[in-house]
């Protein structure tokens, strides 16, 4: 994270009495404060259709941050961080006068943490209220439903502000993790020069959850795994894992790199997407409700809770490779992993000294939790006989820097404030990714159950026979 405190100007956060304000950006905005990252110069407005004093709302950012915040926090840092903090009671729908009243700066950054259905009039509001000029506006995910109502939000969005002061966030490219894979890849020749067809034989990339859809039943009901996670958290995954080498670091550089990948993927058939939708079962050794129990969810509700699906990117280094992606809410694990798996050795040389197979090697990110790289490889077990094992050479965030990451909120919300796009999605990508997965959306393949606290449907293994997905423990070494 850059050194400097941004320019001055002023937070607003719609939705700022919601939940995403306070588990991930108060609690952000409180640990930039107590690093001297955030404007000399510059409140924090929280803004929200609630009655809600600003004593009210202090105490309410207080609570978030003793919650929530990465750092434990103290006392003065907290009292520091809450001298910024402002509120205004607003409905969405009406004029936003008494926000451009509370504002002392001409530039502005404004994060928009409401549901979806309140953006487009936020956004006129934002236009009617003459407070275009100096915003730079953060939008949440998902953007849009669908590819026509991902290209109606760009438009409206056009109308009032242009690209440049546009932040479309998906926080998995806040992840250090991610951020990492750039540097892995392009920072060291070892591993750049076998990234392609002719050394890899497969990707996988996961994103599984151990949580359900908690509190979020009525809004989940609408979206689904493909829509939640697919289309922007793995897609953004992959762009990353398969791009060429940018020219530069700088932000449209990588983000034409990005949308070159998901360009090149070709379009989805629903024949090989699996959806699956969780059952009754047992996670962290508790009982859980199946998803059509939870609260706000139709008894004989057919939206997925998993996806899983094969992709093809074509492209001179990716053409032939398949790209298995997943994702799924009440697995096993919390485990994000990217798993890239070379091909194999030409001559099975071990075969007359009785050694039935010899394993693949492996490359495996682990996005999170256990933050870190691991590669695979056979080793001679020591003794007279030729017996081969697994090993891997690995390097965690924890051995190396003896630190865990921090929060993707706070690097994502200190580039925003610095006017640096990198970590954001431009509107080619957005739109693009909704059109791999359209075809999917308009004719669904039938839902399958699993049960919670399962790796997904059996359906699923059928996608990667004769081969098998690399769950959690099961395709580690060591
Ligand atoms: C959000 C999704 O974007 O990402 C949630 O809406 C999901 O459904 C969350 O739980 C996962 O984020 P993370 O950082 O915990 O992997």
């Amino acid at each position: 994270m850059g050194l400097r405190p941004p320019p001055d100007q002023d937070v607003v956060v719609f939705g700022a009495s919601g939940d995403l304000s306070a588990r991930k950006l108060l609690p952000a905005l409180y640990n930039l404060s107590k690093e001297g990252l955030l404007p000399k110069r510059g409140d924090i407005v929280g803004a929200a259709p609630v009655t809600m004093d600003q004593e009210a709302f202090i105490d309410f950012a207080r609570k978030a941050v003793r919650t929530f915040s990465r750092t434990k926090p103290t006392q003065r840092s907290l009292d520091e961080f809450t001298r910024r903090l402002r509120f205004v009671s607003l409905d969405p729908r009406e004029n936003l006068r008494d926000l451009r009243a509370a504002l002392k700066r001409n530039r502005r950054l404004v994060y928009l943490a409401v549901p979806p259905s309140a953006f487009t009039s936020l956004i006129h509001g934002i236009g009617d209220s003459d407070l275009a000029d100096g915003t730079s506006l953060i939008i949440e995910k998902p953007f849009g439903h669908d590819l026509e109502s991902a290209r109606t939000l760009n438009d409206a969005i056009h109308a009032v502000l242009p690209e440049p002061q546009i932040f479309r966030i998906d926080h998995y490219l806040g992840k250090e993790t991610v951020q990492n894979l750039l540097v892995f890849r392009f920072g060291n020749s070892v591993f750049e020069r076998v990234w392609n067809r002719d050394a890899i034989a497969r990707v996988e990339i996961t994103v599984a959850e151990s949580l359900g859809v908690e509190q979020r039943g009525a809004f989940y009901e609408q979206t689904g795994a493909i829509r939640d996670i697919v289309q922007n958290h793995l897609f953004q995954v992959l762009a990353i894992t398969a791009m060429e080498p940018p020219i530069s670091f700088d932000a449209e550089s990588i983000r034409n790199e990005k949308v070159k990948v998901l360009r090149a993927l070709k379009p989805i058939t629903p024949d090989e997407v699996v959806r699956g939708q969780y059952t009754a079962g047992v996670v962290d050794g508790k009982r859980v409700p199946g998803y059509r129990r939870e609260p706000g969810v139709h008894r004989h509700s057919t939206t997925e809770t998993y996806a899983a699906m094969r992709l093809c990117i074509d492209s001179w280094r990716w053409s032939g490779v398949p790209f298995f992606v997943r994702t799924g809410k009440r697995m096993a694990e919390r485990d994000t992993r990217i798993v890239l798996t070379f091909r194999d050795v030409p001559l099975h040389l071990f075969q007359r000294l009785g050694v039935r197979s010899v394993d693949s090697n492996r490359l495996v990110v682990h996005v999170q939790p256990d933050e870190g790289i691991a590669v695979t490889f056979v080793a001679k077990v020591p003794g007279p006989e030729v017996h081969l094992q697994d090993v891997k050479m690995s390097f965690t965030y924890d051995s190396s820097f003896k630190a865990s990451p921090p929060e993707a909120y706070e690097r994502l919300l200190h580039d925003a404030l610095n006017g640096d796009h990198t970590l954001f999605i431009r509107e080619d990508e957005v739109e693009r990714g909704w059109q791999v997965v359209q075809p999917v959306l308009d004719a669904p393949p039938p839902i399958v159950p699993y049960r919670a606290g399962s790796w997904g449907p059996k359906e699923a293994d059928r996608l990667v026979e004769p081969l098998h997905w690399h769950n959690a423990h099961v395709g580690d070494a060591g």
